[in-house]
C-alpha cells in the first residue's frame, strides 16, 4: 500500500478509536450530564497541547466473550499536555467503553503514563469514570490496581498527583485517588464507594442511593476524601488549573513566581477580630488582607471547617496557610481538623512551600466522642507534621493559644522559625474560666459570693497569664506586633528564610501516627 493509503487507513483507525464506545454510549454519557473522556482532556489542557499515546492498546482477555470485543484504547486515554504552559501527564477513563472498567492493559496504560510522569518530574492527573475492576478479567484487573497503587506510593511527595472523580469510582478503584494529593469531585457526577448500594442492600438489607452513599458532598463534607468540590465539570477544570498555578512541578522545584500584588481587600485588619474575645469572626478575612490580590485558594473548604487550609501568594510566591477558624466550634482542634491540617503541612513541606500559621483556638475539643474517635492519635499527626517540616514556618498568634493547641499550632517548641503575636493574644495552659475554677477552687468555694470571687480570680488569671507578654519574656515568641505590621513582617520573614536549611536525623522514614 502506498504511504498515502496507509495514512488514510491510519486516520480511519484513529477516528474509530476516538468514537470510544460508539454513538449510543456517548449519548448515554451526555444524558448523564457528563463530558466524554476526550472532551474532558482537551477542556482541561491548553489548547492543542494534548498528545495521546497507546491509542492502539488492546486487552488480551479471551474468556466470557471478550475474544470478540475490541475496546477502543482499552477504555482509557493517556497522554501528555500542558496547563498554563506547565507540562502534565494525564489519563482519563472512558465510561463509554465497557463502563471504563479496568482490565490489565487498561491499568498498564495508566501505570505507563504514571512512570512517565515520575521520570519527567511533572504532575500526573487521573480522571476517574469507571465501574471498577473489569469483572471478566478477574485477577488481571486486581493486579492492575495493585500496580497503580504501588506507583501512587512511589510518586507520593515527588510529583503532584491529582485525581478527578467524574463518574463512578467503585470498589478498589477508590484507593488510587485516596493515595494521591488532591481529589476533585463534582455535584451529581462523582460517586465514590468501596461497596455499591446493591451489595449493601443484599448483605445488610439497607437501601441507600449512590449519591447518599458516596456522592460529591459526602466526600467534600463528611469523609474528607475530596479536597475540591464543584457544581460542574467546567468549574472543576478551572479549579484544577488554579491549583496547578500554585504548586511546583516536582519536589526539587519551587512553585512559579507571579508578579507581586498588594491585597485587594479593603478590610481594616484591626477591625476583623471583635473586641469581645468570645465573639467569632472569619479568619479568611485575615488571610485576605495578608495575601497578594487577596486571592486565597481554599482547600477542603467544606470538611472540618474549624481549620482553614489553602494557598495564597505573598510577594508573588506560593504560601500554604493553616488557620484556626473561630467561626466553627471556636476553631478547636479535633480529629478531622488535625488530619486535614497535618496532611496539608506535609504536602507543603514535600513541595517546598513555606507555611504561615494563624492561631486562635481554645485547644483540643474535649469529650468522650473525640477521645473515642482517637483525638490522641489524630491530634499527634499535627505535632508530627509541623515538627518534621523543614520549609519556612511562621506563626502569628491572633488571639487564643491555649494548652495543647498552643504547642500544636506551629509553636517555637516544634521548630517554628518565627512566632509573632498580636497584643490581643491569650497564651496559657487553658482558658481563664477553666483555669480559675481549678486553681482557685478553694477560695471560690469559701467565698460568700462565689460568682463575684470567680470573676475576680478569672481576671487575676487573665492579667497574669492570658496575654502574650509572659511567652515574649521567655523568648517563645519573637515579637508582639500591631496587626497592621503583620503583612510587612511576614514578607520580611519569608524573604530572610529563602535559603533556610534545616536538617533532621538520617533515617529510612519516620513512623507518623497514621
Ligand atoms: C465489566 C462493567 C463494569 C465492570 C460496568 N460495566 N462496570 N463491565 N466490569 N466492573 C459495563 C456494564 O456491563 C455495561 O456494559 C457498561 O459498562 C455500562 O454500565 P451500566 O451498568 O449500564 O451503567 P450505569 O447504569 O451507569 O451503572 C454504572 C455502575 C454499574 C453503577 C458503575 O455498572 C455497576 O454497578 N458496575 C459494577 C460496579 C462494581 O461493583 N465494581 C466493583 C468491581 S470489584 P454494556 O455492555 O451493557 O454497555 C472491584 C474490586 C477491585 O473493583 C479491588 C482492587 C483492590
Amino acid at each position: 500500500m502506498s504511504l498515502k493509503k496507509n495514512i488514510l487507513a491510519l486516520r480511519e483507525k484513529k477516528a474509530k478509536i476516538q468514537k470510544g464506545g460508539g454513538d449510543a454510549a456517548i449519548e448515554k454519557q451526555v444524558a448523564m450530564g457528563k463530558m466524554t473522556a476526550r472532551e474532558r482532556i482537551v477542556t482541561l489542557l491548553d489548547e492543542n497541547s494534548f498528545h495521546e499515546y497507546d491509542m492502539f492498546v488492546q486487552h488480551e482477555e479471551r474468556n466470557f466473550g471478550m475474544d470478540k470485543k475490541e475496546l477502543a484504547g482499552d477504555g482509557v486515554i493517556t497522554g501528555t499536555g500542558t496547563i498554563f504552559g506547565a507540562p502534565v501527564c494525564v489519563y482519563a477513563q472512558d465510561f463509554t467503553v465497557m463502563g471504563g472498567s479496568l482490565g490489565l492493559k487498561h491499568a498498564r496504560k495508566i501505570t505507563k503514563i504514571m512512570d512517565h510522569a515520575l521520570k519527567l518530574r511533572v504532575p500526573c492527573i487521573g480522571i476517574n469514570d469507571s465501574g471498577g475492576a473489569r469483572i471478566q478479567e478477574g485477577i488481571g484487573a486486581l493486579a492492575g490496581y495493585g500496580e497503580i497503587f504501588y506507583r501512587n506510593t512511589l510518586a507520593s511527595g515527588v510529583i503532584p498527583q491529582i485525581s478527578v472523580i467524574l463518574g463512578p469510582c467503585a470498589g478498589g478503584a477508590v484507593y488510587s485517588p485516596a493515595l494521591t494529593d488532591f481529589v476533585f469531585v463534582v455535584e451529581n457526577i462523582s460517586k465514590m464507594f468501596i461497596t455499591g448500594p446493591n451489595v449493601i442492600e443484599t448483605v445488610l438489607g439497607e437501601k441507600i442511593s449512590q449519591e447518599d452513599l458516596g456522592g460529591a458532598r459526602v466526600h467534600a463534607e463528611i469523609t474528607g476524601n475530596a479536597h475540591f468540590y464543584a457544581e460542574s465539570e467546567l468549574e472543576c477544570f478551572d479549579q484544577i488549573k488554579k491549583l496547578i498555578s500554585f504548586i511546583p512541578w516536582n519536589n526539587s522545584q519551587k512553585a512559579k513566581s507571579f508578579e507581586p500584588k498588594k491585597p485587594k481587600s479593603k478590610k481594616n485588619i484591626e477591625d476583623i477580630i471583635p473586641s469581645d474575645p468570645k465573639q467569632p469572626y472569619d479568619v479568611r478575612d485575615v488571610i485576605k488582607v495578608l495575601v497578594d490580590d487577596s486571592d486565597f485558594f481554599e482547600i477542603q473548604e467544606l470538611f472540618a471547617p474549624n481549620i482553614v487550609i489553602g494557598f495564597g501568594r505573598m510577594n508573588g510566591e506560593t504560601i500554604g496557610f493553616v488557620a484556626n477558624q473561630p467561626m466553627y466550634l471556636a476553631g478547636v482542634l479535633d480529629c478531622d481538623s488535625s488530619d486535614k491540617a497535618a496532611r496539608f503541612i506535609r504536602y507543603c513541606d514535600s513541595f517546598n512551600i513555606p507555611i504561615i500559621t494563624l492561631e486562635d483556638m481554645p485547644g483540643y475539643l474535649p469529650g468522650v466522642d473525640q477521645e473515642h474517635a482517637g483525638v490522641i492519635r489524630h491530634g499527634a499527626k499535627m505535632l508530627y507534621a509541623y515538627s518534621e517540616a523543614t520549609v519556612a514556618k511562621i506563626t502569628v498568634i491572633l488571639r487564643k493559644a491555649y494548652g495543647g493547641g498552643y504547642i500544636a499550632m506551629n509553636s517555637r517548641h516544634l521548630g517554628a522559625d518565627f512566632v509573632f503575636s498580636w497584643p490581643s493574644a491569650e497564651i496559657a495552659v487553658m482558658g481563664p474560666e477553666g483555669a480559675a475554677n481549678i486553681i482557685f477552687r478553694k477560695e471560690i468555694m469559701e467565698a460568700e459570693d462565689q460568682d463575684a470571687m470567680r470573676q475576680i480570680k478569672v481576671q487575676e488569671y487573665i492579667e497574669k497569664f492570658a496575654n502574650p507578654y509572659v511567652a515574649a519574656s521567655k523568648g517563645y515568641i519573637d515579637g508582639v506586633i500591631e496587626p497592621a505590621e503583620t503583612r510587612a513582617l511576614l514578607l520580611h520573614s519569608l524573604e530572610v528564610s529563602k535559603n533556610k536549611e534545616d536538617y533532621r536525623p538520617t533515617k529510612k522514614h519516620g513512623i507518623p501516627p497514621f
